[in-house]
């Protein structure tokens, strides 16, 4: 996280103290690097440079409107898998031929206003929803470009909630059925059924799941070309897999290498569907200490940012970094604690860090939850009634509030009584 570093004792986001980001906004707060995301977005473009590929973000990441822009600006398309997606990504001015929309639940009216949004692709999970698509095709008198998402059957080892490229996976079609469909692609009279995808899952830190499942889908672009069946798009997915504590990811270089000899064989274009690698370390979460309770059994430093502001600890026992954003209010006290870092909902497994060491922690300190960019803000909900964060932008010396704190007012605002 090269743009979250200290000076002297506080830590900075680029050239802006986050202890005053803290004061003038309150906690908890998101605070985001906007050279983070574009230098992130930048190493992905030039490790594939040859063969220019459309870069879609995968908007489910963190999907504030200024964060698209940032993006859709510097040249990137988007990955969607709603409705409300396309909408925040039209809004966010991105060109519809720059859209693709993945999700094995499309609804009609989500399949009909991507439709009218003319976006460049659907990738399509199953037989059933390439008749659907291709129904409402015909009623809408269009012809319409798809891709088919692939389920390679491989086994990347991340999360098992995250992975997605096995065959009990819910996602994709499976290789022999996505050929059947290429073979038989005139019975869908609506459809130009031009593409590939594939997404094998999220944080995998080898390249070789991704090499495997390459592999795969060359093959099958290359066995349908030889047969007359003229594939125009490659679509590889996202998956990419960032420093949380330690870890050493395959770099853009290393992806880029290990799959680029694949590519480079087939005369496609190529999409890359990055979330995480670009915004997961351009982003933090600030919390503030309330309480310090030690019981016999364990320390807690309960803070006010929960699960309800950032899930991934809870849902996946993820580990983020937790870091003091002033190492000055140690004071002159060298006692080093475990504390586990809790906050206020109702459920034992509300917490944030389990057994983090801390010198002379106190209530009122602020910290920081790191590499809290990417599916932080985006999973957060209102559970216990609790408004969610600000969300703050710093570009160099500036900050600017991309998103305000929520109000209680916000929390029955579509209630009807
Ligand atoms: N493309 C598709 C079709 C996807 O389903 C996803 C993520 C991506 C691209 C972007 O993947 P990424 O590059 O970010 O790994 N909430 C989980 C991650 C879920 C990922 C879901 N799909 C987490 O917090 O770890």
């Amino acid at each position: 996280m090269r743009d979250f570093g200290y000076k002297a004792d506080e830590l900075f986001c680029e050239s802006v103290s986050v202890r005053k980001l803290a004061e003038r906004y309150s906690t908890p707060l998101y605070v985001y690097s906007r050279k983070t995301f574009l230098e992130h977005y930048g190493k992905l473009q030039a490790a594939f440079r040859s063969v220019k590929p459309l870069i879609c973000y995968s908007v489910k990441a963190n999907s504030n409107l200024s964060v698209l822009k940032t993006l859709v600006r510097a040249g990137a398309g988007l990955d969607i898998v709603s409705g409300g997606e396309l909408f925040k990504a039209l809004r966010a001015g991105v060109p519809s031929r720059k859209i693709v929309y993945a999700s094995v639940g499309k609804r009609a009216d989500e399949i009909e206003y991507a439709m009218r949004g003319n976006i460049l692709l659907f990738n399509v999970e199953s037989l059933s929803e390439l008749e659907a698509i291709n129904m409402i095709a015909g009623r809408m008198r269009r012809r319409q470009a798809v891709a088919i998402r692939v389920n390679p059957d491989v086994k990347a080892k991340t999360h098992r909630y995250i992975t997605t490229g096995h065959r009990q996976d819910k996602f994709g079609i499976d290789i022999d059925r996505a050929r059947d469909i290429f073979l038989n692609r005139a019975e869908y009279t609506n459809l130009d059924i031009c593409g590939i995808h594939m997404h094998i899952g999220s944080q995998i830190l080898d390249a070789r799941p991704f090499v495997r499942a390459v592999e795969k889908v060359t093959n099958l672009v290359q066995r349908m070309k030889s047969r007359g069946v003229g594939i125009r798009w490659l679509n590889v997915g996202g998956g990419l897999g960032i420093i949380y504590s330690g870890e050493s990811p395959q770099t853009a270089q290393g992806y880029a290498k290990a799959i680029l000899p694949f590519l480079k064989k087939l005369n496609v274009r190529i999409i890359l569907e990055p979330g995480r690698f670009i915004a997961g370390n351009a982003g933090i979460l600030v919390t503030k200490v309330l309480y310090i309770k030690e019981t016999p059994g364990k320390n807690f430093a309960i803070v006010d940012a929960a699960m309800s502001d950032l899930l991934r600890p809870s849902l996946y026992e993820a580990y983020h970094e937790i870091v003091p954003v002033s190492s000055r209010s140690y004071g002159r006290s060298k006692r080093i604690r475990r504390y586990d870092i809790v906050g206020p909902v109702c459920e034992s497994g509300d917490f944030l860090g389990r057994d983090r060491r801390f010198i002379g922690l106190k209530e009122g300190d602020l910290l920081a939850v790191m590499s809290a960019g990417a599916y932080g803000y985006s999973m957060s909900s209102n559970y216990n009634s609790r408004p969610r964060p600000a969300e703050v932008m710093v570009t160099g010396r500036r900050a600017r509030l991309i998103r305000r704190r929520e109000t209680y007012k916000d929390l029955i605002r579509s209630e009807l009584s």
